[in-house]
């Protein structure tokens, strides 16, 4: 595979000119002393782990991983696979960078630490922070559904400018990627918000990536090329959209009797947002469709679609619908450690915001 050719391109509307990510935010600046920060609690070098020779450690760099996390979090088969050693020794690698990490039970102190570390990526909407407990945050999953026209790829382009902007104004001083299984992501969108929130809006463009999925398999490769783009060009992606997650997947699995294979396929995708949440610190916002409960005699009779895989993978689920006189209602459904809530806010031509 040609490394050199990423799908994730730069808007439409951005000036020809390579020097990207410029002082806006001074996201460029902030990124390598922010990262510095990251790393210096694992900061031993990999060639330090037992198993590791010179040669071993070159070839695990080259892959892109380097770090102890990156190694702790890895499977054997991907090592295998990109670092052409053995089942044996990729276990071995794996397992000593997790007991070097000590990746077990870790104190409340450092629990709590952790979380404060967190960023909470602004919505647009005071009251829909709240409902999110700040935000949509780093580390996690966020999958927001609802029928159509309820809102979820406005709040996704309404994110793509939040995400750059410094965290005191509710950023993350990062860019954000978009995987676009629909059609519908409107950079002219994004410039409108941009415009709305002060910011130079040929900047927002250049600071934000979008590609097209046109199927499940290229969905799903797309978490690879994200994993690229930080390693090889150190791009400070803090938000990854996929809109929307179960288009292709549905479509691609419509017999009653390939669920499985479309659940297992699912997992498998999930299971890498996941580990690119984890291993980069970065907030995923999913959208997802929804579907008529047959059975419902009370209440909304629509849930969303893809099953206990993506139940369980989602660690805040949010659905939207439509509100009285133009507003939309967002309903937070699952979310640890905070009660089930609703709120209302307005989607604008400036973005989301309060009604
Ligand atoms: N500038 C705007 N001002 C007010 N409302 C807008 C504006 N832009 C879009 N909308 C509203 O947002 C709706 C589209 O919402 P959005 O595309 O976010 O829905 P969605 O939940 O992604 O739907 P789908 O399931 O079809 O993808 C439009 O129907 C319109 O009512
Ligand atoms: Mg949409």
């Amino acid at each position: 595979m040609n490394k050199s050719i990423s799908p994730f391109e730069k808007s439409a509307k951005t000036p020809k000119d390579d020097k990207v990510l410029l002082a806006q935010n001074e996201i460029t600046d902030k990124k390598e002393s922010e990262q510095g920060v990251v790393k210096k609690k694992d900061e031993i070098k990999i060639e330090e782990l037992p198993g590791v020779g010179a040669a071993t450690a070159e070839k695990l760099r080259e892959a892109g991983y380097t770090t102890l996390m990156s190694l702790a979090v890895a499977s054997p088969g991907e090592l295998v696979e990109v670092c052409a050693i053995g089942d044996a020794v990729a276990k071995k690698i794996i397992n000593n960078a997790r007991s070097k990490l000590d990746m077990g039970f870790e104190s409340g102190e450092d629990l709590l630490r952790k979380r404060l570390s967190v960023i909470k990526i602004t919505t647009g909407s005071k009251a829909l922070d709240g409902l999110f407990g700040g935000g949509i945050e780093t580390g996690a999953v966020t999958e927001v559904y609802g029928a159509y026209g309820s809102g979820k790829t406005s709040l996704a382009h309404q994110l793509a400018v939040s995400v750059q902007l410094p965290k005191e104004k509710g950023g993350a001083n990062g860019i954000a990627l978009w995987i676009d299984s629909e059609g519908t992501l409107r950079p002219e969108f994004i410039e409108r918000i941009a415009k709305a929130y002060g910011l130079d809006t040929n900047i927002a463009l250049k600071n934000f990536r979008g590609a097209r999925a046109f199927n499940s398999d290229h969905q799903m490769l797309m978490i690879e090329k994200i994993e690229e783009l930080i390693k090889d060009q150190g791009l400070p992606i803090k938000l990854v959209i996929v809109d929307s997650l179960m288009s292709h997947f549905r479509s691609e699995f419509s017999g009653r009797g390939q669920l499985a294979d479309r659940q297992q396929k699912l997992n498998k995708h999930l299971h890498e947002l996941l580990r690119l949440a984890h291993t980069y610190d970065i907030a995923i916002y999913v959208t997802n469709q929804v579907m008529a409960k047959p059975d419902t005699f009370f209440g909304d009779p629509t849930e969303a679609i893809g099953g206990h895989v993506l139940h369980h993978a989602s660690t805040y689920r949010c659905y939207l619908r439509r509100g009285k006189k133009g507003s939309r209602v967002a309903k937070l459904v699952d979310a640890p450690a905070m009660p089930e809530n609703e709120c209302i806010f307005v989607v604008t031509d400036g973005g989301i915001k309060d009604v």
